[in-house]
């Protein structure tokens, strides 16, 4: 699908890049040519990664971290800044970064997983915005899950609380829910200015996100699941592919189209959603 220098000149920004699908992610787009900046919380853990592309090409610097917690807003205006003090365009923002299984809340004051998932990043695209549409065509990629079907609706109540299920996994998926209505509804917001959005379930995929899966179910569920080269593969193919090019809030499973659920597609919830973030992050 990639190749080469195919994508030299072009700058992708990748969330949560320090290990699971975002470290594949990242290491495909500096191959094809990318200048890739890996915006994670930890800089001890993203610089194996940053070595392994840096030190592909001694000549260049293919690859920059970016400080970012998604859970801290100021955390998330400050990285967003950094980036943008360089002065670069932005032809592509993956939002991967993400936990399942974990309870608690933001430091911002949101339900752990979905101040993660969902209000993290919808900050982080806002401010992104402007330079993404400069740089058109561009696209935003989505990291959710078939977990978003588990979802019934959003209590927008519940969201500005701790994690009230034994292992969060209720709420995990009301933030892939999250995470499906918003790339629809930045789609119809950004028809015609040629950035194209794109969710997706990247498969079940042996990463770090089972990390509070006790030993020895974790060796064994890991087992029968993908591996993360396989499990960023729909997250490349959403963000490079021709065939998607001139597609925009769409939901793919296995490098394919695939139906979200219906309360994903519900327009009304996706525009209720993007008003209450907007006056979460304001
Ligand atoms: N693995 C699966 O089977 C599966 C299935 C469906 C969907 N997904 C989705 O795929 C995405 C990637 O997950 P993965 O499987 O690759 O898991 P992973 O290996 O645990 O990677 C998750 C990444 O997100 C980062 N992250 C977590 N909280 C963060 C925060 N507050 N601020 C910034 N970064 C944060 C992690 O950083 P730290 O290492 O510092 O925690 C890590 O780099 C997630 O959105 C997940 O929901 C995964």
């Amino acid at each position: 699908m990639m190749s080469g220098q195919q994508y030299e000149g072009k700058v992708a920004l990748v969330t949560g890049a320090s290990s699971g699908i975002g470290r594949t992610t990242a290491l495909a787009l500096a191959a094809s040519g990318m200048h890739v900046f890996l915006a994670c919380r930890s800089g001890v853990k993203a610089q194996p990664v940053l070595d392994e592309i840096n030190n592909a090409d001694s000549c260049k610097i293919k690859a920059e971290f970016l400080p970012l917690d998604l859970g801290d807003l100021d955390s998330v205006r400050h990285c967003a800044t950094v980036f943008l003090d360089r002065n670069l365009p932005l032809h592509l923002l993956v939002a991967n970064a993400g936990l399942a299984g974990q309870k608690g809340m933001t430091d911002s004051g949101f339900e752990l997983a979905f101040g993660t998932c969902h209000v993290g990043h919808f900050l982080l695209t806002q401010l992104l915005l402007a330079t993404l549409k400069q740089s058109a065509p561009s696209r935003i990629v989505v990291v959710s899950s078939q977990a978003h079907k588990q979802a019934k609706g959003i209590d927008f109540n519940a969201v500005r609380n701790p994690t009230v299920s034994s292992v969060g996994l209720k709420e995990y998926a009301v933030a892939k829910l999250a995470n499906v209505l918003f790339a629809s509804e930045l789609s119809r917001r950004l028809e015609g200015t040629g950035v194209t959005t794109y969710s997706l379930h990247p498969g079940v995929v042996a990463s770090d996100v089972w990390r509070s899966i006790p030993w020895p179910l974790d060796r064994l569920m890991k087992f029968f699941m993908l591996n993360t080269d396989k499990g960023a593969q729909t997250t490349l193919y959403c963000a490079t592919s021709i065939e998607t090019e001139k597609q925009s809030g769409l939901y793919y499973d296995g490098s394919t189209l695939a139906s979200a659920s219906s309360i994903a597609q519900d327009k009304a919830l996706a525009a209720k959603l993007w008003k209450e973030s907007e006056q979460w992050v304001s």
